[in-house]
């Protein structure tokens, strides 16, 4: 049998698998919560000496996927498909860092910059990363003068993930106000520097090409922003965050004000890079290196893990199921936490742009759907909003619960109470449904949801939470065959707005008669 037949006899028992309800996988399997629940421990902190010298223990996550309807049989039979799409072997190939994004004959070294990867690169890293540093605590002590904002300038995996990292860890205060600018919509830039002070405002701009249209008009306007408002010199006030060093140097920015990554970090996966600046500049260089070392307990088990004990690859073994054999078109994330209120966007990029793709690892075409669309919210708002259709609509939409045993507030702990109750009410509730006479009334129940609760939202819990994520991504995009770390699809867009802007294409009805409308045409 030849190892595309043995992938399609694997998907066919899968298929064929009865398929109880969620109630019935539960009263049938008195182990059901051991079988498919988990923990994870962060460890404790290196930095974290407290004046108890008791190391600072950083908690840990729990996973939970019970009220999923994976059971023993079909992570056996996921176990016999990450063994057929060679599972182990493109894992070696991620953490050595062989070439793994085939198309652009590039590896993908992000867990290298989490100190986990071939040590080469990971001593790479730990110097790129003594140099960030250096820069963050200079900055700190005054280097630059006094600094009391940053305007960060970026867009996709530029900007997702400080604009994450910054709104879920500051709340309680920041070391410098951070201002996040992504779109090229002026309106996003002037709401940033009306809330600054350009006598006291640093600019970040991060780009892993240092080529994005929309970064580097925007870096020009807040350039001209500072020289219109007396700062004589607003290059002095550029800290250049990139893959491609030599054109920051090139634009203007000294040396001794760049921060390069390796080419072989991803932009969606940039976070743990230079690309993170801004959130050092905000919680200090010692939590960044906890945001880090949680990421890399993650890397450690991931990388260490077998078969369905492994917690990124058991989540994509649900994410298959539903997708593939369940036909589920979305997966919605909702994150009882205010503070992770952008997560779901930042897991858009990650899972969208990752495996949103029609061809292999070879260039075949896929048998099968690939990415669902990732979306999301916030609880509880969303309760009130979109819930509706998830427990009563038509479509099937698996759904991830997030939340924290702590809360991130000094109120009253009544709120804390009332939130993580609902947090478990809903899935509850989706999975027990309730019968009704009348139809309207009426949830069906047996809908699916996995919960995923961190003791506490510190750096490392977040750092966990994200490369938890990433690894996920990796592990569906083995067991589909397909390359994960490029992303061609985003192009043509870009092309074709160059080419309006040269005026020298030529397009259809509708396109020339809104360019008119506009005034974009000649
Ligand atoms: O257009 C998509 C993309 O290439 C993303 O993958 C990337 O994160 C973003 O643009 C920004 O690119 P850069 O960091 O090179 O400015």
């Amino acid at each position: 049998m030849s190892n595309q037949q043995t992938v399609q006899a694997i998907w066919d028992r899968l298929k064929a698998l009865p398929k109880p309800t969620l109630a019935q996988l539960f009263a049938q399997d008195a182990n059901r919560l051991e079988l498919l629940s988990a923990r994870i421990e962060l460890g404790e902190d290196s930095e974290g000496e407290v004046e108890d010298e008791l190391a600072y223990n950083l908690g840990g996550i729990r996973f939970d996927w019970s009220k999923t309807h994976l059971d023993a049989a079909h992570l056996a039979e996921f176990e016999q498909l990450a063994q057929a799409m060679d599972f182990d072997g493109r894992r070696a190939q991620l953490f050595n860092g062989e070439k793994i994004n085939n198309t652009e004959g590039r590896a993908a070294e992000h867990t290298a910059m989490r100190g986990v990867g071939l040590d080469t690169s990971v001593e790479e890293a730990q110097a790129l990363h003594q140099r960030m540093a250096s820069l963050v605590e200079a900055i700190h002590e005054g280097a630059l003068g006094e600094v009391k904002h940053l305007i960060h300038i970026g867009i996709g995996g530029s900007a997702l993930g400080p604009a994450l990292a910054i709104d879920a860890l500051t709340r309680d205060g920041a070391m410098v106000d951070v201002h996040v600018v992504a779109n090229i919509d002026g309106c996003a830039l002037e709401q940033a520097i009306l809330a600054c002070d350009p006598a006291t405002t640093l600019i970040a701009v991060a780009s892993k090409t240092f080529t994005t249209t929309e970064t580097m008009t925007n870096a020009l306007s807040a350039l001209n922003w500072l020289r219109e408002n007396g700062v004589e010199d607003p290059y002095g006030r550029v800290i250049a965050l990139t893959a491609a060093p030599e054109k920051a140097v090139e634009w203007g920015v000294d040396e001794t004000r760049v921060l390069p990554f390796p080419e072989s970090v991803g932009g969606r996966y940039s976070l743990w890079s230079s690309i993170g600046f801004p959130v050092a500049m905000a919680i200090g260089f010692d939590g960044f290196a906890e945001f880090l070392e949680g990421a890399a307990v993650i890397d450690q088990h991931f990388a260490e893990a077998e078969g369905a004990a492994n917690l990124p690859l058991r989540a994509a073994f649900a994410d298959q199921f539903y997708t593939r054999i369940m036909g589920a078109q979305t997966r919605a994330c909702f994150a009882y936490d205010e503070r992770l209120a952008l997560l779901p966007d930042y897991l858009q990029q990650l899972e969208m742009e990752s495996n949103g793709k029609s061809v292999t690892f070879d260039g075949a075409p896929v048998d099968g759907p690939t990415a669902p669309i990732t979306w999301g919210g916030v609880g509880t708002d969303a309760q009130h909003a979109v819930f509706q259709l998830l427990h009563q609509g038509t479509v099937l939409v698996p759904v991830d619960f997030i939340a924290s045993v702590a809360a991130g507030h000094d109120l009253d702990p009544a709120h804390h109470r009332i939130l993580l109750m609902n947090c478990f009410a809903q899935g509850a509730a989706l999975m027990a449904g309730k019968a009704s006479e009348d139809g309207a009334r009426a949830y069906p129940g047996n809908r699916p949801s996995a919960t995923i609760l961190v003791d506490d939202l510190n750096p490392a819990a977040l750092g966990a939470l994200i490369a938890f994520h990433e690894h996920r991504t990796f592990a569906n995009a083995v067991l589909l065959g397909i390359n994960p770390f490029d992303q061609f699809g985003v192009e043509l867009g870009k092309e074709i707005a160059k080419s309006i802007d040269n005026g020298n294409a030529t397009f259809d009805p509708s396109t020339t008669a809104l360019l008119a409308e506009a005034g974009l045409a000649d």
